[in-house]
């Protein structure tokens, strides 16, 4: 019993500067957290799949292991807010994630629709920030995540889009490499262009 009187206790000391912060937003934030730790997971299960001698592709490995860190960093950064909006953190059970790909191209598009379903729901805390006329809410998602999803969603179409064409046609893409690599028509007139 006074094991409980002291939960409560601390609980109720952590909860006296909470101001404007409904219980719905509390809620769906948690939800949001435990996306983030669903997405790091799979992309850590992601990583370690082309990491295996019979599949060998350190550059994806490593592309996707720097987002499931990227994933941890962003759950922490919603732990944090909770914390400092008087909210209580609720992790729950992660699911098993895939644990194998047909090739890159498949693990690239997996992570697309995982980053486009991710960013649905920021989108949908965001509205429902905006209905409970919370703005500080409504700008720590704005500031924190939403254009990097844009820019990161923008990253994964490119690599899916690069993967087809070297998949469909090797010369087109090397020539293009090629090009990206080369000073242009006239290398000495630099950036003015004629
Ligand atoms: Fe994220
Ligand atoms: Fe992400």
């Amino acid at each position: 019993m006074a094991l409980l009187f002291g939960f409560f206790g601390r609980r109720h000391m952590s909860m006296i500067m909470r101001q404007n912060f409904a219980k719905s937003c509390e809620k769906k934030l948690n939800d949001q957290i435990n996306m983030e730790l669903k997405a790091c997971h799979q992309y850590l299960a992601m990583a370690f799949h082309y990491d295996r001698a019979d599949v060998s592709s350190p550059g994806v490995h490593r592309f996707f292991l720097q987002a499931s860190n990227e994933e941890r960093e962003h759950a922490e950064k919603i732990m944090k807010y909770m914390n400092k909006r008087g909210g209580l953190v609720r992790l729950s059970a992660v699911p098993e994630p895939i644990p194998c790909f047909a090739d890159t191209l498949a693990g690239l598009k997996h992570a697309l629709e995982m980053e486009l379903e991710v960013n649905q729901h920021l989108l949908d805390v965001h509205a429902l920030a905006g209905q409970e006329n919370d703005p500080n809410l409504c700008d720590f998602i704005e500031a924190n995540f939403l254009q990097e999803q844009v820019d990161g969603q923008k990253v994964l179409a490119e690599y899916i889009r690069q993967m087809e064409r070297a998949k469909d046609d090797l010369g087109e893409y090397l020539f293009d490499k090629y090009l990206s690599s080369t000073a242009g028509m006239h290398p000495s007139s630099g950036s003015k262009g004629h």
